[in-house]
């Protein structure tokens, strides 16, 4: 049985379980995810799919439904593939048009517990003791309780797991930020909705440099936790910039994660022992980053993403994969 997390074009990802034998599509209608199928036979390319990591039988099909360059590039046929092993594949359709939609979860909070007077860590249960899967660095819709609005949050745990966790910057005024900050309680229902999101990790095959701003250190601290369950231990260099040393945050939890991690943290609004002063750019030059070329993953505000890019690009820092979430307003 191989797990696969089908991605849809707007974001939403649902999981599904193959049986032996069985292709992509046969197991993703079996559980009601239609994708669309014209033939079934490998001759029209309707199906065709992206396959991002896991290995695979292509099966049987023509030329015409599917090129030798889209095979190499990793694209497959729905109808025609076997996973061999758990897989991650793109299926170039809304969830919409394979009536999915990202799953809404009841859940109780667990834990609201202040890391620093603006940072929450929020923990979820879902009610009825179910597991919510999701790639490490997705991120769920968290419903505001009474208000009918959500806010996206990404998750800073392990997936398959029966407690969610999320790490809130509270900001003066904010929907959400209010209601964590007065109202919230252990004990209180939440509607949490996902996995949703295209920044995820893939596989670290190469030296790898994630920036962080912020509480955008959530999707990282579940990207390396999976890093370091998987035992791999490629080369990856976090760059985490905060405003002030308070709001530096799970630092033990991330120093504890991969021998070959190199940690660098700094403060924008202070100067401090324990942190470099200034943002995370100062790292992004060629006496630091030495390797011929990264994958590389940036979170966090928007000018601070911006500036990353920029700043990579004129030191002309070399990459293969590049991945960005910026955590805009969710707003209404
Ligand atoms: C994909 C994604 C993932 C995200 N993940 C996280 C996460 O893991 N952790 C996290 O803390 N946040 C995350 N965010 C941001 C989060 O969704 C909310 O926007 C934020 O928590 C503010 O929500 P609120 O309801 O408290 O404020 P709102 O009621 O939405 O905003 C109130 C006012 O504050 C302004 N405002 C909103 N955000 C900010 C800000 N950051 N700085 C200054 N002013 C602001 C708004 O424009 C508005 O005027 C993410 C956003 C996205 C898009
Ligand atoms: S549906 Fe025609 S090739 Fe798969």
């Amino acid at each position: 049985m191989a797990k696969i997390a089908l991605n849809f074009e707007d974001g939403v990802t649902r999981f599904i379980e193959s049986n032996p034998n069985e292709t992509i599509a046969e197991a993703a209608y079996r559980v009601g995810v239609n994708i669309p199928l014209d033939c079934a036979d490998g001759a029209c390319g309707t199906c065709k799919c992206l396959s991002k990591s896991g290995t695979f039988d292509p099966g049987d099909y023509i030329e015409e439904a599917l090129s030798d360059d889209e095979a190499a590039e990793g694209y497959g046929l729905a109808c025609q593939m076997r996973p061999e092993s758990d897989m991650v594949v793109d299926i170039l359709a809304s969830s919409e048009a394979c009536k999915v939609a990202a799953t809404m979860h009841e859940t109780e909070i667990t834990a609201i517990e202040l890391l620093s007077s603006e940072i929450v860590k929020l923990k979820a249960k879902i009610s009825d003791g179910s597991s919510i899967n999701f790639l490490a660095g997705q991120y769920a819709h968290i419903e505001v309780p009474g208000s009918g609005l959500t806010r996206s949050y990404s998750f800073s745990c392990l997936p398959d797991t029966n407690e969610m966790e999320f790490l809130i910057r509270l900001i003066p005024d904010g929907l959400m930020s209010n209601y964590l900050r007065d109202v919230a309680k252990v004990g209180e229902k939440l509607n949490i909705t996902g996995p949703i999101g295209s920044f995820y990790s893939r596989e670290f095959t190469k030296p790898t440099l994630l920036f962080a701003g912020g509480t955008g250190i959530a999707p990282f601290i579940a990207m390396l936790e999976k890093l370091a369950k998987e035992g791999n231990n490629q080369d990856v260099q976090l760059f985490y910039g905060a405003t002030t040393a308070e709001n530096v945050v799970e630092l033990d939890r991330i120093h504890a994660l991969g021998t070959n991690l190199k940690v660098y943290t700094c403060t924008s609004n202070e100067t401090v022992d324990n942190h470099a002063p200034g943002f995370v750019t100062q790292w992004i030059n060629k006496s630091v980053l030495t390797a011929d070329v990264y994958d590389v993953y940036i979170c966090g505000p928007n000018a601070m993403v911006e500036a990353v890019k920029t700043s990579l690009e004129e030191n002309q820092i070399k990459h293969s994969n590049f991945y960005t979430e910026k955590f805009v307003p969710t707003g209404i």
